[in-house]
């Protein structure tokens, strides 16, 4: 049987391959949650993430790998450019494919993690795919117009996944719950090692 990393893997091969459209942005969902092993009410949660995100414009069904799939079409060019004006901004906003932030999710629980936090969180999907799945998630974003964003789809959703507006570079990590975390470093990769050295000595005071 596949696993639902090698399941997301070959889809994003078959999009890569197929989809004729010109969107500047695109996502891609299954119709049903049945070959990708993920229950109805995650699969709903994601939607309900794109459909409430307004980078998304439009919708497109399309067979993926065999699988009917909603391609969703937008733009995000807006959200890239301000991402860029914060001086201590590292890496410009653009986000991980849905499906993967939930795998990622899904095996930082699998891997016994309680808590997920994602340092430059762009529109928060990592944090909310924690969410969703019952991990305690944190959701660290410079640019507070994407923590807007962040804050809008958390109300419509009702998934609480707690975006912060902060600089992570100066972020006092002391304040989070010492619950087991994993940290995703997607905003700052190049202070990885500081951000760690941080997290060791004020989170777990080694
Ligand atoms: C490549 S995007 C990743 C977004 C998200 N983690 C994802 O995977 O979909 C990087 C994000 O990090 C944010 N960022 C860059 N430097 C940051 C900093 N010093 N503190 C907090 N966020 C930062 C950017 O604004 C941008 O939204």
């Amino acid at each position: 049987m596949e696993s639902l990393t090698e399941i997301i893997c070959n889809l994003k091969y078959d999009f890569r391959d197929l989809y004729k459209g010109n969107s500047h942005t695109t996502e891609v969902l299954p119709n049903s949650p049945s070959k990708f092993h993920i229950k109805d009410e995650h699969l709903l949660s994601l939607y309900a993430f794109l459909e409430n995100n307004p980078i998304y414009s439009n919708q497109i069904v399309q067979k993926l790998s065999d699988i009917d799939c909603t391609i969703f079409e937008g733009d995000l060019n807006n959200y890239w450019i301000d991402s860029l004006k914060h001086d201590s901004s590292y890496a410009p906003f653009y986000p991980t494919w849905l499906l993967s932030a939930f795998c990622l999710s899904v095996e930082s629980q699998k891997l016994g993690y309680e808590q997920i936090i994602d340092i430059g969180s762009g529109d928060g999907r990592i944090a909310y795919s924690g969410k969703i799945l019952g991990l305690n998630s944190i959701s660290i974003e410079i640019d507070e117009n994407l923590v807007d964003l962040q804050e809008k789809i958390s109300d419509k959703t009702g998934v609480k996944f707690n975006p912060i507006c902060s600089d992570a570079t100066t972020y006092d990590f002391s304040k989070i719950s010492d619950k087991p975390s994993i940290f995703i470093i997607g905003g700052v990769p190049e202070i990885g090692e500081v951000l760690a050295e941080s997290v060791i000595k004020n989170v777990l005071k080694i």
